[in-house]
């Protein structure tokens, strides 16, 4: 009898010691459901939200955000449907992972720097100020896309819960001469034999696309961005196929990253640097 509860409480030991390991091994809130919510919020919030929308969808050529664009993408050429697709770098959830911790900038950062350092990297393009309109606009649309969602931060990196997941493949197994012929293949119809973009899809290197301060310069970010991504409507390249293209659209020349470049003067810039 006794021995019977003693096995018993061992067993229940085991228990939720395999559950403690299991849960920490999982990705954080499962649970959680990641959506567009169904109503903007009312009066003038509503208004800002619908603003930062539709700056996401025409960042260079829209009045509030062209003159801090310095190439021909939108934040929509990357965070696709304007951020609500949810693999291909989705806006949704993602302000619940704000203030973060940024090991680039070596300090904690909002939601709203994070926002700004795309539009000097990604974007090719001068940091607007902070509070300013564009900017706020853009960020209320982004937290908006987290309504209901909850708050976690981020204590190791400015990424949210939903952000595209790094491929196992080794980056130094790319073969950019075998992804030469996978881009004529499959990807030159849309953004061109140059790379140089068209009517169908946006420049993908040269003067008018992402400098090489952008995550996409980095051959690993690019590859798993694709593979969730890129060709639009029937995104399954394997892992090797999407690494050998990203080092061939990457071993072309597009605009170098100089941080101060990017940077305002100082009235301008609000805080950048702690
Ligand atoms: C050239 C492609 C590209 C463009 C253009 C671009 N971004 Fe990004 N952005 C990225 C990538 C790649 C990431 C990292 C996403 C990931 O790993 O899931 C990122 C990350 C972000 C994040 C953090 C996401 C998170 O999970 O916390 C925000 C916010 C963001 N971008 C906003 C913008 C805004 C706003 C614009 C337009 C002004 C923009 N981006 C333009 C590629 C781009
Ligand atoms: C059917 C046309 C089409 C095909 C095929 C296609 N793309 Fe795209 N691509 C687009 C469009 C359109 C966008 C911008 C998304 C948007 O604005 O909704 C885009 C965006 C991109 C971007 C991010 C923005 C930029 O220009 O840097 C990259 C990188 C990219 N594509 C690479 C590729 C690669 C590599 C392939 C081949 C595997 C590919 N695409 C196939 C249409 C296409």
């Amino acid at each position: 009898m006794r021995d019977r509860w003693i096995i018993i409480f061992i067993l229940l030991l085991t228990g939720s010691f395999l559950l403690t390991v299991v849960s920490a091994e999982m990705p954080p809130m499962k649970s959680e459901k990641y959506q567009v919510p169904s109503e903007y919020p009312p009066h003038e919030l509503g208004e800002i939200v619908r603003l930062g929308r539709a700056i996401v969808e025409q960042t260079n050529v829209h009045p509030l955000s062209k003159e801090y664009v310095g190439n021909s993408l939108t934040c929509s050429s990357c965070h696709l449907k304007a951020g609500t697709d949810p693999r291909a770098a989705t806006f949704l959830g993602i302000a619940t992972a704000y203030p973060a911790w940024s090991p680039r900038e070596k300090r904690v950062i909002t939601l709203e720097d994070r926002v700004l350092n795309c539009f000097m990297r990604s974007q090719n393009g001068m940091r607007p100020p902070l509070g300013s309109k564009v900017s706020t606009a853009i960020t209320a649309y982004i937290t908006w896309l987290s309504s209901g969602n909850t708050i976690r931060m981020n204590h190791e990196k400015p990424l949210g819960p939903n952000h595209v997941r790094p491929l196992k493949l080794r980056t130094e197994l790319a073969n950019a001469k075998r992804g030469a012929t996978l881009f004529s293949n499959q990807c030159a119809d849309c953004h061109g034999s140059e790379g140089t973009g068209g009517e169908a899809g946006p420049p993908v290197w040269g003067e008018n696309s992402y400098n090489t301060g952008a995550g996409m310069s980095r051959n690993d970010k690019l590859a798993a961005w694709l593979k969730v991504a890129m060709p639009p409507d029937e995104t399954n390249l394997s892992e090797q196929d999407a690494l050998d293209i990203a080092a061939y659209v990457n071993s072309h020349d597009r605009p170098e990253f100089v941080l101060e470049e990017h940077l305002p003067e100082a009235k301008q810039l609000g805080v950048y640097r702690w």
